[in-house]
């Protein structure tokens, strides 16, 4: 099973739902069977994507909470998402619902660290059979997100353009040169990137030779999120989330 984890520096950069797009086209196009885990636990919102309701108590919070914390357990936690009504599902989450009085009571440690990797991964591959593990990464230096980065395979990094993002991605590519992790960038909601390479540049220049993934802009999604890759699928934004998909799925297989 491939860990891939999804990471920002700012928030807000459209990570989560890179993500989900992938997560679809990997098993739309590919075959594979996906799982996926919100660890943004501060700022949860992945299920939202999916329009799924969250089964009560039945998020990662819950699950990694001292008195929850048992594998045997785990079915609980997982939520199958239903793409096409009937279709034999292929892509299961771990939903996170954030909550004061959780965050509190599940301070993130090593034993969090070592459940989570030496015994939830390895139990989600068994039992639903994972192609690919999708991580959706709390953004910034926090340790979730180093925590993420660590436990992948490779790590997406996504940001949009602006001096913040820069500084970030710049940061982020460091980081991951330093742990010899692979990496992918992407930059988000690009308006009209092909009139707008000039204005690409300071951070073309600022990411060097890296190879870069553009997802355009798309105006209905100021409005309300939705899956691209699902509702339009000839879209040029749903087409860059398939390169990407692409993309990871040769890494997969190398
Ligand atoms: N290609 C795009 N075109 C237009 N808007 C986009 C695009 N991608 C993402 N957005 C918008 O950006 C906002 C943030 O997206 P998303 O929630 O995926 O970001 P995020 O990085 O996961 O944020 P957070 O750090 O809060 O978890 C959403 O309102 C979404 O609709
Ligand atoms: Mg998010």
């Amino acid at each position: 099973m491939n860990i891939i984890t999804f990471y920002s520096y700012k928030g807000g950069t459209g990570r989560s739902l890179c993500l989900v797009n992938v997560a679809v086209a990997l098993h739309l196009s590919y075959g594979q069977k996906v799982g996926l885990i919100d660890l943004d636990c501060e700022a949860s919102g992945l299920h939202h994507l999916f329009e799924i309701t969250c089964r009560q108590n039945g998020d990662l919070l819950n699950f990694l909470h001292p008195r929850n914390r048992s594998i045997s357990k785990i079915e609980q936690y997982v939520h199958e998402v239903q793409l096409v009504p009937g279709a034999v599902p292929g892509i299961f989450m771990i939903p996170t619902i954030s909550d004061p009085k959780l965050l509190e009571e599940v301070p993130w440690d090593k034993g969090v660290e070592a459940f989570l990797s030496h015994e939830v991964f390895p139990a989600l591959q068994r039992i639903y059979n994972l192609d690919y593990l999708l991580i959706d990464s709390r953004s910034g230096i926090a340790s979730y997100a180093s925590y993420a980065l660590r436990a992948a395979h490779c790590g997406v990094l996504v940001c949009r353009p602006d001096r913040q993002n820069r500084f970030g991605i710049s940061k982020m590519i460091e980081i991951c040169k330093a742990a010899g992790k692979p990496y992918l960038v992407c930059v988000s909601a690009c308006p009209n990137p092909k009139k707008n390479i000039v204005r690409l540049s300071p951070l073309f220049k600022a990411l060097g030779e890296e190879t870069t993934h553009v997802f355009p802009y798309m105006s209905e999604l100021y409005f309300e999120e939705f899956i691209s890759t699902l509702k339009m699928p000839h879209s040029a934004l749903a087409k860059a989330y398939g390169e990407l998909a692409k993309t990871i799925y040769n890494f997969g297989r190398e």
